[in-house]
């Protein structure tokens, strides 16, 4: 008698030794005294049995998942966390955000936070410029921030975040340049407005052992273009988001960490040179453009 996997065939004697040993694992976290931490390790333990049983994981294999693993730690250290590059492009990350973020009727979706935040980056004024030296179209990005029930939120903390023109973020560069961030509160119309860049596509760090397995598994390591964004206010719960360009190509080709929702993807207006901009200037012979995402945010005491 022979029980199906979905590669393979053992007899129902193997499959028999096999799932005694998931049973046996499963029973030395019986004892767990948090409950929580209980479900989770014997979930582990189910979907990782099943998972090793189903592909007839092989010992060699193993042994390089140990070896991709170890790479991925020596690689990581206080600037660069490779761990969370790779959560990232199994789609892990996304998916964390899904469960904890269900969608919440016209509350603005999340999506994956990235590892190029800084906790210390300049407040600008209403209008001001999050630049700095990066290079880049310049963009007018103008918006609201409301509640799930339309009202203002005045005084709310945006902070915005952007790859340079060339694909990278400051923290990339090793003079300490700030640059591509800022934050700023909206005002009391619960309206936010700044310069920064038209995003452009850009691949996410891809000379480790996670560059290594996009490689391996004909994957590109191109995010679609995106314009970082955490809103923050007092009652509210905090959104991690980005904005995506409407006709980027890599939307279609693909993210590659699978942060894209539709919702998200806005139109970014060009503007011919000499058109006058919001704030009453004139670029001269430079193009830009012009975007709008209107936030809305869920209260803390509102049913997820
Ligand atoms: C980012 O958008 O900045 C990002 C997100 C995930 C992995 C790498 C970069
Ligand atoms: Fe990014």
């Amino acid at each position: 008698m022979t029980e199906t996997t979905s590669t393979t065939s053992v007899s129902a004697e193997q499959a028999a030794r096999e799932q005694a040993l998931t049973e046996r694992v499963l029973d030395s976290f019986e004892n767990t005294r948090d409950p929580r931490l209980k479900e989770v390790m014997q979930s582990l333990t189910k979907h990782l049995h099943a998972f090793i049983r189903e592909v007839r994981l092989s010992e060699e294999e193993w042994n390089t998942a140990i070896e991709f693993l170890t790479a991925v730690g020596h690689i990581t250290d206080d600037r660069r966390q490779e761990f969370i590059l790779l959560s990232d492009v199994l789609g892990a990350s996304m998916q964390t955000i899904l469960v904890n973020n269900p969608a919440n009727g016209n509350a603005t979706e999340a999506t994956v936070f990235g590892p190029f935040f800084l906790e210390d980056a300049p407040e600008i004024p209403l209008g001001g410029n999050i630049a700095g030296p990066a290079h880049g179209q310049p963009c007018w990005v103008e918006g609201t921030v409301k509640d799930t029930h339309g009202n203002p939120v005045s005084g709310a903390r945006v902070e915005v975040w952007e790859a340079d023109e060339d694909g990278f973020y400051d923290v990339q560069y090793d003079d300490h340049r700030i640059a591509g961030r800022a934050h700023l509160f909206t005002d009391e119309h619960g309206e936010f407005r700044f310069w920064g860049l038209t995003p452009t596509p850009y691949p996410i760090p891809h000379d480790g052992p996670v560059g290594k397995m996009l490689a391996a598994t004909n994957r590109s390591p191109v995010r679609a273009s995106h314009l970082h964004f955490m809103v923050t206010a007092p009652g509210l719960r905090t959104l991690v988001t980005h904005i995506f360009v409407e006709g980027d190509p890599q939307l279609d080709i693909g993210d590659s960490v699978f942060g894209v929702q539709d919702s998200l993807i806005k139109r970014f207006e060009a503007q011919p040179a000499d058109t006058p901009t919001p704030d009453g200037r004139n670029l001269g012979d430079k193009e830009w453009a012009r975007t709008r995402f209107d936030i809305i945010l869920v209260r803390n005491d509102e049913r997820q």
